[in-house]
This record gives structure tokens, C-alpha cells and sequence, in this order.
């Protein structure tokens, strides 16, 4: 299908070609989005085609987002593809979890099965694709840890230079560690993530750098196909919830716009209501969606650096998915992402503690009554439990404090334990 950008401004809606490198509409400065005619879609024939393509050894059908490039916008394009084999993430059970969070049943869509070990690479591998179809050598962007990784790593395969800006200190050494080793130039830079945006911003439009952050559209298009696979993975049976962590509020509005898509062309009749997780010294969604009014956290805090962000971009994209989804926001405490995330290892699954927001959502939203025990949710875990095992080592060994300070209980703790070498001693711990 030939696609256009449109600007996401209602007043608006102004469109443009789909190759012209620009992030914000230039008519009134809003969000831009991917709009696609309508037309004809062979629902039926496609879930079908889609299905079929798992068995192939082809590149572009393995890959869990190229697999449904028909509702992706790069018709004529996908010769220039580059892909890890990104998506394939699995749909996991967890009753452990289900118990903790109050409900009969809940399953994990876990993106930290990705090939830099978050959701990041479903997006990024549109991202990257549409840099080279611009012809763009240098890519850039801000970011909390993930995205950065994941950008190093598609644009290196890409033979791409990737100029990376990250909040000096304030990025687990896991992701840090992925930008470095996938070759990208790092600038860890004295200021906040939000600050750093600002400033990418000005150096990307005065050196033709092309922006990958989530304002960049294409990145929203390649993370909308986890909704598609996850729908593809449930026979196209909507659960009631999708559970996400917000940060910059790029994922919520991909997930939102993938289920008005799907509705649109009919694989589901049924959009499941979007529940978006904040961390509280990082929440300015939840306050937003209870004042009605935006105002940025200037100095935001948490643990779970990864969505440590006090003015997210995204924020009118994502209001308007949560209204057309009849979604919520809620917000956790440090304490409650510890104890969570340590539930979530407990199932043998693990995460980081941002994806981990979620249960600990879950928990309070169940308490309050807004999710029913009996509802079927899936909560989306965004990392891999390796990106931030700092924080792990920490927790269990209840040395685990929160940005002011104050000790995070070990509630869940699971200290290792120093022994001599002497099987005796070992067998008498065993026994005792
Ligand atoms: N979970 C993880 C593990 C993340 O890395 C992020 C965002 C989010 C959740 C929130 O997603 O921003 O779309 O609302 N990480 C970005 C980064 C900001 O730079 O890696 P969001």
C-alpha cells in the first residue's frame, strides 16, 4: 500500500511524501504519523500468507516485524531492509506472577527476547531501513539505554555511522556496554534525557544527521507489529488489557495505532483497553490524565532508568490511544517495581526493572478493581533481564536504595552464600 506522513494534529492533518526526512509537521509543528490509503486489505488471505512465512528460510519472512510488511510503509523498499531477525518474541505463562498481580491468569509478551534484548529492535529495523532509503550515512539519538543499543547495532550491520547521546551516569552498564561493542560513537553528555533530546535535535537539523528517537515515524511503524504478533500468536483473539511501562510514550502510541489499524481492516472486532505503567518519580502521564493538564517532571527519578523521563514526546499521540482504547494509567513505587520485577525472575522469565513496571501495575490495578480477576492480559516486558543485573545483585543482597536515598526492601531478597570448600559443611547447610 503507497503511504503518506500526516501530521497527528486533528486541526491539521496536513500530509507529506513518505520520503521526506522530517520529524514535526512543518506546517504547525505536531507529531507526524504514517497514514494509509483505504483501500482494499484481504484480511483473510493475509493472516494467512503471514502464517505461512514462519516456515520459510527467507530473511525477510523470519523476521517478526518484515513478516506483515503489508501494513508496514515500505512497498518498493524491501531490498534495502536490514534485519537481525528482530520480533519472534514468545507469549509466556506465568501463575506465579498471575497470583501476585490478582488475576486467574496472565501471559508475558516478552520483547527482551529481541536480538539487543528489548522491544527496541522492532522498531529500529524500520528505522534504520528508512535512513538508507534516504540515503543518510550518519544516524543519532538520545536515549535512556535501550534504544541506543539497539540503534549501534542495526545501523552497524547496516554499515551506518551511529553517533549515540546518553544521560552521563544514569544508563545501566548492560546498554552502555551493547553501544560500545556494536561500534557506535558515545556521548555521554551532563544533562537529562530529556535536556539531551532538546540538543540532539539542534545538532541533527544543523549536520544532516537522520534522528532515530521514537519521534522519528517509522520507528512507531516497525513496533506496531508486536501487536501484530501478538494477535498473530492468539489466532486474532484481543485480550481484554495490554500492561505497558510508559517513558517517552513512543510504544503506547505504536501499540494503540496497531490496534486501530487492525480494527480498521478487520482482524479483530474487538480493541483491548491499553494500561500504561509509570514509575512515580517519573509519572507526568499519570498526573496529566488526572489534571487534564501537561506539565513536564523537571528533575524525573527512578531505578528503572530506562523510563526515567520527565517530558515525553510522545504524550498527545498517546492520549489519544488511550481514549480510543478506553485505557488508564497508574503509577508504582520503587519498592513495587523491586518486589515485582523479583516475582517476574521467580517465574523463571526475568526482566529489567522498567518491564517490570507492569506487574507491579497490575497488582494495584486489580487492588482497585479496574482490572477484574477474570480478564484476560497480557502484560508486554520491554527488556531482558541482563541489560540491568546491577540493580539484581543489589536487590538480593538487600543493599538495593531508591534515588533519596531510603533502602529498598528485600522482600523477595536471595542472597548468594559464601562457603568454605568442604563437601561436609556444604551437605549440613543442604540438610539443615
Ligand atoms: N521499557 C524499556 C526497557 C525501555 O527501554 C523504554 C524506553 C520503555 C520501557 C518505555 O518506552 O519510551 O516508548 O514509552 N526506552 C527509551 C530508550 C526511552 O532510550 O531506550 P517508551
Amino acid at each position: 500500500m503507497l503511504a503518506e506522513l500526516a501530521c497527528f494534529e486533528q486541526h491539521c492533518r496536513a500530509r507529506f511524501p513518505i520520503d521526506e526526512a522530517i520529524y514535526n509537521c512543518p506546517d504547525c509543528g505536531g507529531l507526524l504519523e504514517v497514514v494509509f490509503p483505504e483501500e482494499r486489505v484481504e484480511t483473510e488471505m493475509w493472516k494467512k500468507v503471514w502464517r505461512t512465512r514462519r516456515t520459510s528460510n527467507d530473511a525477510l519472512e523470519q523476521s517478526g516485524v518484515w513478516r506483515y510488511r503489508e501494513l508496514l510503509p515500505f512497498d518498493g523498499h524491501h531490498h534495502q531492509v536490514v534485519s537481525l531477525r528482530e520480533g519472534n518474541t514468545p507469549l509466556l505463562d506465568a501463575p506465579r506472577a498471575a497470583r501476585y498481580g490478582g488475576l486467574d491468569r496472565l501471559t508475558f509478551k516478552h520483547q527482551g527476547f529481541n536480538p539487543t534484548g528489548s522491544f527496541k529492535d522492532n522498531g529500529m529495523t524500520c528505522g534504520v531501513t528508512q535512513a538508507i532509503r534516504l540515503d543518510r550515512q550518519r544516524v543519532a539519538c538520545v536515549s535512556t539505554g535501550n534504544t541506543s543499543a539497539s540503534m549501534a547495532a542495526y545501523s552497524s550491520a547496516a554499515g551506518l555511522d551511529p553517533i549515540v547521546f546518553i544521560p552521563h551516569g544514569n544508563i545501566s552498564y548492560g546498554k552502555l556496554a551493547q553501544a560500545l561493542e556494536y561500534g557506535a560513537r558515545t556521548f555521554q553528555v551532563e544533562a537529562n534525557f530529556d535536556q539531551i533530546l532538546a540538543l540532539v535535535r539542534v545538532l541533527a537539523d544543523r549536520l544532516g544527521i537522520y534522528l532515530l528517537n521514537s519521534i522519528n515515524p517509522f520507528r512507531i511503524e516497525g513496533q506496531k507489529t508486536i501487536i501484530f504478533e501478538m494477535l498473530d500468536q492468539r489466532d486474532w483473539n484481543p485480550p481484554d488489557w495490554i500492561v505497558l511501562p510508559g517513558g517517552n510514550l513512543g510504544n503506547t502510541s505504536a501499540f494503540g495505532k496497531a490496534l486501530r489499524e487492525l480494527c480498521q481492516f478487520r482482524f479483530i472486532r474487538k480493541i483491548p483497553r491499553l494500561a500504561v505503567i509509570q514509575a512515580e518519580g517519573a509519572a507526568p502521564f499519570y498526573e496529566f490524565m488526572k489534571t487534564k493538564e501537561f506539565h513536564p517532571v523537571r528533575d524525573p527519578h527512578t531505578l528503572a532508568t530506562a523510563i526515567k523521563i520527565g517530558d515525553p514526546v510522545s504524550w498527545p499521540k498517546a492520549l489519544h490511544e488511550l481514549t480510543v482504547t478506553n485505557g488508564t494509567v497508574e503509577k508504582v513505587s520503587e519498592q513495587e517495581i523491586a518486589d515485582a520485577k523479583a516475582v517476574i525472575g521467580q517465574c523463571g522469565i526475568g526482566c529489567e526493572p522498567a518491564s517490570a513496571a507492569t506487574l507491579a501495575g497490575i497488582r494495584k490495578l486489580t487492588e482497585a478493581g479496574t482490572i477484574r480477576a477474570d480478564e484476560d492480559v497480557v502484560a508486554v516486558l520491554t527488556g531482558n533481564v541482563l541489560k540491568d543485573p546491577d540493580y539484581i545483585y543489589r536487590y538480593h543482597t538487600g543493599q538495593l536504595e531508591d534515588p533519596d536515598g531510603r533502602k529498598i526492601d528485600a522482600r523477595l531478597g536471595n542472597r548468594p552464600i559464601v562457603v568454605p570448600n568442604d563437601a561436609d559443611a556444604i551437605a549440613k547447610m543442604l540438610e539443615g
